[in-house]
C-alpha cells in the first residue's frame, strides 16, 4: 500500500537565518509524526539545513541537479556534490524550470538518470498549462511528459521515483484543481505508468499533487485514492501551515 509523502519546495526564498529557523521549527513540529516529509531549500542553504534536520524525520531535497557528473559546467551542481552534503531527494522537471530554463523532457530524462545512478530519489514534476487544459489536452501533455522523462528507466529504478502532478495554472495562483479533477489526472498517469512499467510499479509509485495546496484544501485533496501526498510551494514557507498539511497526511 502506498503511504503519503509531503514535500516542501522553498524555491528561491529565505535567507540563511530564515532557512535555519524554519527547519528548526519543522523538526520540532513534526517530531514523533510517523510520516514521510521532505524539504527542498535553495542550494546555498542545503548545508545549514542539513545540520538542523539531521536525525529527524525530515528528508533533505534539492531543487535541481546537473545531468553531467563533473567538469567544466559553470554554475551547475552535481549529484555527487548534493549527496556529499546529505541530500536524499531531487526535484526535477518543475514547470518554472521547463519555462524559464527551457528544460526539455530529454534533458529532464538525463537528469533523472544521473540522480538515480547516484542513488538519490527523484521527484518528477509534470503538468499542463491553462490553455492546454481548456483545449482538452491535459492527458496528452502529461502523458508525453511522463513518457519522455521516464524513458529507459527500469521498474527497479522506478522505486526511487515520485511523480508530482502540478497543473501550471494552479502553481502560486491560489487556484487548485478540485480533488476530483486532480485525482482523474493522477489515475490517468498511473495508467501510463502501468503501460510503461507494469501494474505493480504503477500501483506502488507515489503521485503527489502540487499547485496552491495549503492547510485549508490539503485534507480533501489527500483523501482522494490516487493522490499520495503534496508538493507544496508557498505554504511550505510557514512552519505552522506546512506541518498542518503533514499532519493531514498521517491521519
Ligand atoms: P505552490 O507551488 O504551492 O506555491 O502553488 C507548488 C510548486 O510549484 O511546487
Amino acid at each position: 500500500m502506498r503511504t503519503k509523502y509531503i514535500a516542501g519546495n522553498w524555491k528561491m526564498n529565505m535567507d540563511r537565518a530564515g532557512a535555519v529557523d524554519l527547519s528548526k521549527a519543522l523538526v520540532s513540529e513534526l517530531k514523533g509524526l510517523d510520516g514521510s516529509f521532505m524539504i527542498a531549500p535553495p542550494f546555498v542553504y542545503l548545508d545549514a539545513v542539513a545540520s538542523v534536520i539531521k536525525g529527524s524525520n525530515i528528508r533533505l531535497g534539492a531543487q535541481n541537479a546537473a545531468s553531467t557528473e563533473n567538469g567544466a559546467h559553470t554554475g551547475e551542481v552535481s549529484v555527487a556534490m548534493l549527496k556529499d552534503i546529505g541530500v536524499q531527494s531531487v526535484i526535477l522537471g518543475h514547470s518554472e524550470r521547463r519555462d524559464a530554463q527551457n528544460e526539455s523532457d530529454k534533458l529532464i530524462n538525463e537528469k533523472i538518470l544521473a540522480v538515480l545512478n547516484g542513488g538519490l530519489e527523484v521527484v518528477l514534476c509534470i503538468g499542463e498549462q491553462y490553455s492546454q487544459r481548456i483545449a482538452g489536452a491535459t492527458e496528452e501533455v502529461c502523458g508525453k511528459q511522463v513518457r519522455g522523462c521516464l524513458k529507459g528507466l527500469t521498474p527497479e529504478q522506478m522505486k526511487n521515483v515520485v511523480i508530482a502532478y502540478e497543473p501550471v495554472w494552479a502553481i502560486g495562483t491560489g487556484k487548485t484543481a478540485t480533488p476530483e479533477e486532480a485525482n482523474a489526472v493522477h489515475k490517468f498517469v498511473r495508467g501510463v505508468l502501468a503501460e510503461m512499467f507494469g501494474n505493480e510499479t504503477a500501483e506502488n509509485t507515489k503521485i503527489l499533487y502540487g499547485g496552491s495546496m495549503n492547510d485549508g484544501n490539503a485534507e480533501a485533496l489527500l483523501a482522494q485514492p490516487d493522490i499520495d501526498g503534496g508538493l507544496i510551494g508557498g505554504a511550505s514557507l510557514k512552519a505552522d501551515k506546512f506541518s498542518a498539511i503533514c499532519r493531514f497526511s498521517v491521519k
